[in-house]
């Protein structure tokens, strides 16, 4: 079991890579609307808090998606007849769901490899660890690179079947549009028949969606100001974490959570690499994340635009989750994407 660093996050310098979260940082400070893309949430510090966040008692989709693939594994296996196959994951985390996925199907199978791909190294390093000693069996390839370079390696890997397993809410976190593209560019690096395993947050209730995101415990807080304290030790920034406070909220227009940091008060923030300072109004507001809530035929809508067609969906029982298999259709004509 190993890991690769994709050649294009290893040939960026750490001086590159830091250049381009100076870079997002900046836009995102200059921008009319302050935010900050999400994708910096998970740093080493980001990724140990998110594993927290999936344990805490008021965030179901992490219960409810483990409670799906306890149930589908065996199911499953039945779409999958051609072996050997592979599985990719794409924002594989912990990997603590997709670890009861993979025994159930291995008591089936073992004519197939795990490709996890994340874009946190410590994640990944962490994932490897542990699945040794879980699958000690299983053949694994880990990937440390960002989504949108990784797929292209979809094309590469081998000619066998592909399973690919984007779990959690993690499509959620796409607008529409941008999530239709990053499908279809799923879509163009698979095969005919190949499947696609994909979690949705159902709506639902929506104190028990605003519950999931303020947690009593403050580690949602705590997670979403570590892209301060990012700014802080890497940019050589000068943020005082006491003087933001974390709100997530509800938006029933757009049916997502979005989250920000909300600044306490008026002032002013240096940020040393980049030789600027950025001011703050009281109550300003810095966007950090989406996360969509969809209907079930949001997804069936979603897979018909995208050139997929949905073999089967499954629930958790309180129906707050689902998890849709999708089969990539090269019959659906480009043209009409
Ligand atoms: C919300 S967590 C979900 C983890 C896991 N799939 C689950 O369901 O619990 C998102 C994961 O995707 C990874 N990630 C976020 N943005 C990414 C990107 N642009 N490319 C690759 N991985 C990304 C993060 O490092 C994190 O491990």
């Amino acid at each position: 079991m190993t890991y690769l660093v994709l050649d294009s996050i290893r040939n960026q310098t750490q001086d590159a890579l830091k250049e381009q979260f100076a870079f997002d940082v900046l836009m995102g400070f200059s921008a009319p609307s302050k935010y900050l893309p999400s994708k910096y949430f998970y740093d080493a510090k980001g990724s140990k808090l998110f594993e927290q966040i999936t344990g805490l008692e008021e965030y179901y989709p992490t219960r409810c998606e483990f409670e799906i693939l306890s149930k589908v594994g065996s199911e499953l296996a039945e779409f999958i007849q051609d072996k050997p196959f592979e599985i990719v994951e794409l924002g594989a985390g912990d990997g603590c769901k997709t670890k009861v996925l993979l025994s159930k199907l291995l008591e089936s199978t073992d004519a197939f490899s795990y490709i996890p791909i994340d874009i946190s190294e410590s994640a990944m390093a962490d994932l490897i660890v542990s699945l040794k000693q879980s699958h000690p069996t299983l053949t694994t390839h880990g990937i440390v690179g960002d989504y949108f370079a990784s797929i292209r390696h979809l094309e590469n890997t081998s000619d066998n079947r592909k399973l690919v397993l984007l779990l959690g809410s993690n499509i959620g976190n796409f607008d529409f549009p941008s999530a239709k593209r990053f499908l279809h560019s799923i879509w163009k690096c698979l095969n005919h028949n190949d499947l696609l395993l994909i979690g949705f947050d159902l709506k639902k209730d929506i104190d028990v969606l605003t519950r999931a995101y303020n947690d009593k415990k403050g580690v949602t807080r705590a997670f979403n100001l570590n892209v301060l304290t990012r700014i802080n030790n890497e940019l050589d920034g000068e943020f005082d974490l006491n003087r933001f406070s974390h709100h997530g909220m509800y938006n029933p227009r757009h049916g997502a959570m979005e989250s920000y940091l909300v600044s306490l008060e008026q002032q002013e923030v240096h940020i040393g690499a980049l030789e600027k300072t950025f001011e703050f109004n009281p109550y300003e507001a810095i966007h950090l994340e989406l996360s969509h809530k969809y209907l079930l035929s949001d997804m069936q809508k979603m897979a018909n635009e995208t050139g997929f067609n949905v073999l089967k969906n499954w629930q958790d029982s309180q129906g707050y989750f689902a998890d849709g298999l999708w089969q990539v259709n090269k019959d659906f004509p480009e043209s009409a994407y």
